[in-house]
């Protein structure tokens, strides 16, 4: 593959600019089982074959790319393609384009491992089509099962296991093999500001906050909106907007997160007073016991105004993740015994595959690449080359020490 590292990180990154951005926002929509996200897999596979790697791709599409050395379970590294709606393009391809430019500089070093490196993709990271966070690692690991899986829906209606049949996957039996896969690291742009703050490219991860999505079903009585007097209605808007209120209210009280980001009414006419409201918060916590006592005050007050108001409230956990401390071994590997000194270890607030990886009994850990502004999840996010390059450089360096 002739160029340099950079120059393969570059022209990897300029291949992917343009799949599935907006060219009203310039954020990206990269849906799982839809074009843009296929097209990056197909990408992945050109990839893949371009370096000889041997590819391994289960039932939901998730893939692993082998370099197949050594012996002895392997080190896994890599990311996610997928994007939340009108998102950046570093959450997720960052650590897929990096974990590839990393094996690209171990080459170029004349490295070789004593054991595989392998390049994973897993599919539906974000939960932005079917709800589920880390869709893909839960189905690869055993964390939730095809039966549950296959019947979740998307916002037309589409069933999972229909969505992708079209992409001619078929669903299955949990894939990953654990005695395959000794350790995983996945490279993932910060979102946030701490290594702003610290004055550092790169960083290590320590825990993930337990974090949750909650869907709130209100109902209330459909009626119009100029004949019926404000007394006599039941309306579900009302409910939700002060459950809103009320979210931000605990959050802001316990030092913690909660997010309502997305809502539907029905039949959303301007002149009817709403039948039914369906609103999903998103809640993060730097405890187990702190989210369940933040979501339970925010669902009291809920109820309370939908008795008020005469409405009808379920509420529904759709995705839900425990705390994850990642593997102290693998942190200190990783962190320790720099030439410029350790690199800095910080928790996230956000999900990702290695959380799940990690639960399932896998050691994980992720490296952090600095983020300017901090800002993710939106068109804003972004990371220097520079700080990009280094991270390949850091990532590359965890592999070596971790393959040795
Ligand atoms: C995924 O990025 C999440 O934290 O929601
Ligand atoms: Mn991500
Ligand atoms: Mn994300």
């Amino acid at each position: 593959m002739g160029a340099s590292v950079p120059d393969h990180f570059e022209r990897m990154w300029s291949d992917l600019a343009p799949v599935g951005r907006s060219a009203h926002s310039g954020g990206y929509f990269r849906q799982p089982f839809a074009a843009a996200e296929r097209e990056l897999d197909a990408w992945f596979v050109e990839q893949v074959s371009a370096r000889g790697l041997r590819l391994e791709t289960d039932a939901f599409g998730n893939r692993i790319a082998w370099w197949d050395a050594g012996e002895g379970p392997g080190v896994m590294t890599g990311s996610h393609l997928d994007s939340v709606l009108d998102g950046g393009g570093y959450d997720g391809p960052l650590g897929v384009v990096s974990a590839l430019a990393a094996v690209d500089r171990l080459h170029e070093r004349g490295f070789r491992p004593a054991r595989p490196i392998g390049v994973s993709v897993f599919v539906e990271e974000e939960g932005s089509r079917f709800g589920l966070a880390c869709l893909g690692s839960r189905l690869a690991t055993g964390a939730t099962t095809w039966a549950k899986a296959q019947v979740l829906k998307d916002r037309d209606d589409v069933r999972l296991d229909e969505a992708m049949s079209s992409s001619g996957m078929t669903g299955g039996d949990p894939w990953l093999d654990r005695s395959r896969v000794a350790c995983f690291v996945e490279l993932h742009v910060e979102q946030g500001r701490d290594l702003v703050d610290r004055g550092a490219a790169v960083g290590v991860a320590s825990r993930i906050w337990p974090h949750g999505r909650y869907r709130f079903d209100i109902s209330g009585e459909p009626n119009h909106a100029g004949t019926t007097r404000m007394e006599d209605r039941h309306d579900p808007m009302l409910t939700y907007a002060m459950t809103a209120l009320a979210a931000n209210k605990q959050a802001r009280l316990a030092g913690q997160r909660a997010t309502f980001g997305r809502v539907d009414t029905a039949p959303n006419s301007t002149n009817s007073v709403p039948s039914a409201v369906t609103a999903w918060m998103d809640a993060r916590c730097e405890s187990d016991e702190a989210l369940a006592s933040l979501v339970g005050a925010i669902v009291r007050q809920a109820r309370d105004r939908a008795e008020r108001d005469g409405t009808r409230l379920t509420v529904t956990p759709e995705s839900v993740s425990g705390a994850v401390d990642f593997d102290p071994d693998l942190i200190s590997r990783i962190a320790a015994d720099h030439e410029d000194g350790d690199w800095p270890v910080l928790p996230t607030q956000a999900g990702h595959d290695a959380g799940i990886l990690s639960a399932q009994g896998i050691p994980s850990a992720m490296l952090f690449v600095r983020n300017p502004t901090g800002v993710s999840h939106s068109p804003a996010e972004h990371a220097e080359m520079p700080d990009c390059l280094a991270g390949v450089d850091a990532l590359a360096e965890t592999l070596a020490r971790l393959a040795s």
